[in-house]
């Protein structure tokens, strides 16, 4: 997703470090400081304008959540959304590639990752773009600690495919897989804007959670 250009959007980002964070890199090691408690951190790569990541961290006030958005077109558009809420002191935007992660994170710094409708790159050439890639999966993987897990959702059936293959591949245990979440919907599933609008057209959406050994 990649919204007209605002130019604005630099300004509002840099005039609210309260949300997101400008030197993410100083927080490396030492996010419980930037949340003031040792709660579990999650992260979404790829939040897009943040109704998923504001859902889940209304819902969960003792969980830490973190969304990360490449572009700043977009990630303004969640920050906007977050300065309309009362109060998420729980919940930070960093405006930075999930290719970097480790730049940012340390070893046990994230206890789960969300990865939500992420771009599918349907190319073979462009595999290595996936957020499910085995090169992503061994970024999470060393920064969270054991049994960490990845917690995926998508409409699109051939990235799914591929998904699960990666991850099995790359030796992790999967938990949960539903082909039609919105069959049986959870009470406490937080739908993202994308989920919203692949199910008003009936499309399925799929979901899976697995687990690194
Ligand atoms: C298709 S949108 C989905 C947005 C949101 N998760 C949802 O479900 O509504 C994918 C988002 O991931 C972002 N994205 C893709 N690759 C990324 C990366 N490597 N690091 C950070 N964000 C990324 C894109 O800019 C885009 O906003």
């Amino acid at each position: 997703m990649r919204l007209r250009n605002k130019p604005w959007a630099q300004d509002y980002i840099h005039a609210h470090p309260e949300v997101v964070i400008a030197n993410p890199e100083s927080r490396k090691g030492k996010w419980y400081e930037e949340f003031g408690n040792h709660n579990p951190v999650h992260v979404e790569v790829g939040t897009g304008k943040g109704q998923f990541v504001i859902g889940m961290a209304r819902q969960n006030p003792h969980i830490n959540y973190i969304g990360i958005e490449l572009y700043d077109s977009v990630i303004v558009v969640a920050l906007e959304k977050v300065l309309e809420q009362e109060s998420l002191p729980n919940l930070r935007l960093l405006n930075v590639n999930g290719k970097d992660l480790t730049e940012y994170f340390e070893k046990g710094d994230i206890s789960q990752v969300y990865l939500n409708f992420s771009d599918p790159w349907p190319k073979t050439r462009h595999a290595k773009r996936r957020l499910t890639h085995a090169n992503f999966l061994t970024l999470y993987k060393e920064l969270m600690p054991e049994g960490g897990e990845v917690h995926f959702k998508t409409d699109n059936r051939g990235l799914f495919e591929y998904s699960l293959m990666s991850m099995t591949d790359f030796g992790m245990k999967l938990q949960f897989v539903s082909l039609d979440l919105h069959a049986n919907e959870p009470e406490d599933n937080v739908r993202t804007e994308y989920e919203e609008k692949f199910a008003a057209k009936g499309q399925p959406i799929y979901r899976l959670e697995a687990k690194f050994k």
